[in-house]
């Protein structure tokens, strides 16, 4: 979920960065957390384009995960009691949430591998979704072509964290047309500085890549932020990546570098002990226990 200070940010890229010249992607709402965050930025900023904020998610519901969230006050207020089951499409549900900007989102339900597409420029794209190669590489091809050198903006909510290799590895492979701005919570951002070539948006350039590559581009990746827990996350996708490459010796190896650097930086964040507990399991736990 998004840190307070990460719906700023996208407040102020609404509010303060955005032109009005293209669009605003915003895929992987949930409940409209990041929707409402552009919204209201896009209202101050005064720009009166319509469905300016192109809204992707699937809005299938997951009652585990997501019937805490109906309890939630601000919630509550505006829909009253609901009730989903699990698999429940849940769209009425965002309607109701984000009414007030309903002249400015254009609702994109579905699978994002199929929903995907737009003619105009990107401005900001914002993702929270891209946590498999498939929906990193549709939303590569649709919306790619349509980044702009100097405008675009693209906030990825699972940089700094152990999951979404993929999206990372691309995202450090595109690193000549990009520079990175900073990071905010689990967010990395990204000013889009050339234009990607279109041979990349023909021929997945991604898939030429070795272990060895992408192993340094997730390096890359988690280099870009002093040691902190986020830090540590991305690290921790590295071990990741190896054990599903099947390199389990430098996972192992991998694993105790980063355990080192938690110790000289007396980091313990529990969420990261849980990683390597399971990271230690992949890899046959009982050697390094
Ligand atoms: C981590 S959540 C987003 C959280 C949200 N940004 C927030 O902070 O409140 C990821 C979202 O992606 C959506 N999602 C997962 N797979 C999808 C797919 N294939 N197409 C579209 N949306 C998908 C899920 O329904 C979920 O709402």
């Amino acid at each position: 979920m998004m840190t307070s200070g990460e719906k700023a940010l996208l407040f102020h890229l609404a509010r303060d960065h955005f032109q009005g010249t293209g669009i605003i992607v915003d895929a992987g709402l949930f409940l409209g957390a990041s929707t409402e965050a552009f919204c209201r930025g896009l209202k101050e900023n005064g720009i009166k384009t319509k469905k300016i904020v192109h809204a992707y998610d699937i809005a299938l519901w997951n009652s585990k995960g997501f019937d805490k969230y109906l309890q939630n006050p601000g919630v509550l207020d505006k829909i009253g009691p609901v009730d989903f089951k699990d698999g429940d499409n849940y769209q009425s549900l965002l309607e109701k949430l984000l009414e007030e900007h309903s002249d400015t989102i254009d609702f994109r339900i579905g699978d994002i591998v199929e929903q995907v597409r737009t003619n105009e420029d990107v401005e900001i794209a914002f993702y929270d979704l891209l946590k498999n190669y498939e929906r990193d590489l549709a939303c590569f091809n649709a919306l790619g072509p349509h980044y702009v050198a100097n405008r675009t903006i693209i906030v990825q909510q699972d940089y700094f964290f152990e999951n979404a290799i993929d999206s990372k590895v691309r995202q450090e492979f595109l690193s000549p047309y990009f520079e990175f701005i900073g990071a905010i919570g689990s967010s990395g951002v990204f000013k889009c500085i050339r234009k990607i070539p279109t041979e990349f948006f023909e021929k997945d350039p991604i898939k030429k890549l070795t272990v060895d590559d992408k192993i340094k581009l997730l390096k890359q990746a988690a280099g870009r932020i002093p040691i902190s827990k986020f830090q540590i996350y991305t690290s921790l996708a590295v071990v990741g990546l190896m054990i599903q490459s099947g390199r389990k010796e430098e996972g192992i190896s991998e694993l105790q570098e980063v355990e080192k650097a938690m110790k000289y930086a007396k980091l313990t964040p529990p969420r990261a002990a849980k990683i390597i507990e399971k990271l230690k399991d992949k890899l046959e736990g009982a050697r390094l226990r």
